[in-house]
């Protein structure tokens, strides 16, 4: 083995002692948002396609159970972090994000509220939800990762995704 890469893996190891959930293993945070971001697309595109309300029913509660903890620790641990940040645009990048989930959260509850899953209704309100949803993790992958990647390092990023990945297993859906 090289001089070079035994002092690498010592370090890493010294690294891995001090920080023990982080490691070369644990992905950038923006990598499991964008992850996170496909998947709810291609539900709400589902959705818009759907025309049996029984499936309409289980995909309402599948992006539910996409939307709700993401948004939640993303709040607690990106836009928090963003918000406290001396950068004002970066702070107001963080406060349009929370109030865009606030109003997906608020039309994804009424879809929920919607007895018929086929009715023109539905229909209208799981356009609005995609159209909102698209919106926003268009404007989140440029405005806020811009703020996450100027004053955040790799290592930060990691550590944010441990961080987030514990704030989405304390979420209650229900
Ligand atoms: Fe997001
Ligand atoms: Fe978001």
């Amino acid at each position: 083995m090289s001089m070079k890469s035994t002092v690498r893996e010592a370090a890493s190891a010294v690294k891995k002692a001090m920080h023990p959930d982080t490691d070369a293993d644990t992905p950038d945070i923006l990598d499991t948002l964008k992850k996170e971001h496909e998947e709810v697309k291609a539900l709400l595109s589902k959705l818009e396609k759907s025309d049996s309300a029984p499936e309409r029913k289980k995909l309402v509660q599948r992006i539910k159970a996409a939307l709700v903890p993401h948004t939640k620790a993303e709040e607690k641990v990106v836009y928090d972090a963003v918000i406290a940040l001396a950068d004002k645009d970066a702070r107001i990048d963080g406060h349009e994000g929370y109030l865009e989930h606030e109003w997906a959260s608020k039309t994804l509850a009424r879809l929920e509220s919607i007895a018929n899953a086929i009715s023109p209704e539905h229909h209208a309100t799981g356009k609005v939800l995609k159209d909102l949803v698209e919106h926003h993790i268009e404007e989140e992958e440029s405005a806020v990762w811009s703020d996450v990647k100027e004053n955040f390092s790799d290592e930060e990023r990691r550590q944010m995704n441990t961080a987030f990945e514990a704030a989405k297993a304390k979420v209650r859906i229900h």
